[in-house]
């Protein structure tokens, strides 16, 4: 065996290093976006095996003692089946699970305080991820405050023992280790020395401005230039390794409500003055964030949409409603400037906001431009695919009534029934 092909058995199952010098495209997948009966029965094998991903990230697991635990029940068992079915079909793919978010940090504190609840938090993780044929973890602790920083720190390095650990004694690849990480170089964060136990560390670019404080009162680019370059350039001037870095891409947007009433000679440019946050979407119902399906479907109806030539993302407006937002066209100058500087790859927040039911035009348009941003085929080869290494037993997935069932609705109905509901919703604006 050469020194390359060393380099190569050393380096194989480093995230960005699934096949080597490829930039890769991870992609969250909140499990709460799946299966929401009537206008959103979106499913995991709707998703294209290869499609622009080559990291599935399932979000998320709770941290819960010294263990992981599913925040829904069973549910996550029917997921896991079918993310294993997209890897009978291209078994490239990789699975990752994500553990924490945003609302759901706070057990970290506690669990990584001491050694014996780390060691066994780490052994349980990787026995959980050979259970489910996972290929790693992601850990989404937002944010250890400066006080944790030794226990997160201390925390990814017993991860990462036991996860070499685990390679040595099975033979098998070795499973991945990421994190997601705040926009800022937090003191929470001792970036350099995280990098020596992460194999890629997922800069959350986004959430620059949205509904804190005071810019409610000001409208403002979700994810723009130079906030995310600044972002970027910041977590390498910390002593990370451009190659050890994954840039964010959101598929979702920021809304507020504009104080002008009068639409005639109001300026809707980023930085307009606002009332607030913008009112909920048909599918999200969630004040001050709009998924991309419910943008585009509003792009649709007529809404305006501009690009802001100082962030280099659209925004779009109807009546006093403003949202900042991503498409193709600002993906694809993100994504130039990740590969032009070398990063490790691109991540996705997340795969659930795109426009799945195909209100638009085709299904997941996001999904599919990055796919042709980075030239990829984004069909399934004809040769049949090797079997997946080693055996693995599918999770069994509880039976739930599918939506038509559920709602007691024809499948037609189920298209036309969001069409019903979008015209309210923006007639009312
Ligand atoms: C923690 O695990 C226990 C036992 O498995 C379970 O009953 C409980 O619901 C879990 N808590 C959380 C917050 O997930
Ligand atoms: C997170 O918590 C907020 C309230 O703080 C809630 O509105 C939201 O639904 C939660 N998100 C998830 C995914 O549980
Ligand atoms: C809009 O601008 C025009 C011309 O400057 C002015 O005549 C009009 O009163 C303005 N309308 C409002 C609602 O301010
Ligand atoms: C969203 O905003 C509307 C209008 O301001 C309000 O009535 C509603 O309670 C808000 N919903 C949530 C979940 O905050």
């Amino acid at each position: 065996m050469g020194l390359r092909h060393l380099i190569l058995l050393l380096l194989a199952g480093f995230c960005g290093v699934v096949v080597e010098g490829k930039f890769e495209v991870q992609c969250y997948l909140p499990g709460w976006t799946l299966n929401n009966g009537m206008y959103n029965p979106f499913k995991v094998a709707d998703i294209n095996p290869y499609g622009p991903c080559d990291i599935i990230v399932y979000a998320f697991f709770n941290v819960n003692q010294t263990r992981i635990s599913p925040p829904d029940g069973n549910k996550y068992r029917g997921h896991f089946a079918q993310l294993y079915s997209l890897k009978e079909i291209n078994p490239e793919l990789k699975l990752v699970l994500s553990v924490g978010g945003w609302n759901n940090s706070d057990e970290f504190v506690a669990m990584a305080k001491n050694g014996a609840s780390r060691s066994l938090f780490a052994a349980s993780i990787v026995a959980d991820l050979r259970k489910w044929s996972f290929d790693g973890v992601d850990i989404d602790w937002e944010y250890p405050e400066p006080e944790n920083a030794q226990d997160y720190l201390s925390l990814l390095q017993d991860l990462k023992a036991a996860i070499v650990a685990d390679a040595e004694r099975t033979k098998r690849p070795r499973l991945i280790l990421t994190a997601a990480v705040g926009n800022t170089v937090r003191p929470g964060y001792k970036a350099a020395e995280m990098a020596k136990y992460l194999d890629c560390i997922n800069v959350m670019t986004y959430d620059y401005h949205g509904m804190w404080g005071a810019e409610l009162l000001k409208t403002g680019s979700n994810a723009g230039f130079p906030d995310v370059e600044k972002s970027m350039l910041d977590w390498i001037a910390a002593g990370v390794p451009r190659e050890s870095l994954s840039m964010g891409l959101a598929f979702y947007g920021r809304t507020w409500t504009l104080s002008t009433p009068e639409v005639e000679n109001r300026t809707e440019r980023v930085g307009n003055s606002a009332l607030g946050v913008g009112t909920g979407g048909f599918l999200t119902h969630e004040n001050g964030t709009l998924s991309y399906g419910e943008i585009c479907s509003g792009l649709k109806a007529g809404w305006t949409r501009k690009m802001d030539p100082v962030t280099h993302t659209p925004y779009a407006f109807f009546g006093n409603q403003w949202v900042s937002y991503d498409d193709s066209q600002s993906l694809e100058k993100k994504v130039q400037w990740a590969q032009n500087n070398r990063l490790q790859g691109v991540f996705i927040w997340h795969i659930g906001s795109d426009d799945l039911q195909g209100y638009c035009g085709p299904k997941f348009p996001l999904l599919k431009s990055v796919s042709e941003i980075l030239g990829r085929p984004n069909v399934i080869p004809t040769l049949p695919p090797k079997p997946v290494a080693p055996p693995y037993v599918k999770p069994v997935a509880p039976v739930v009534a599918s939506a038509s069932a559920k709602t007691g609705l024809s499948q037609l109905q189920l298209f036309m029934v969001p069409s019903l509901i979008v015209i309210p919703f923006f007639l009312k604006l």
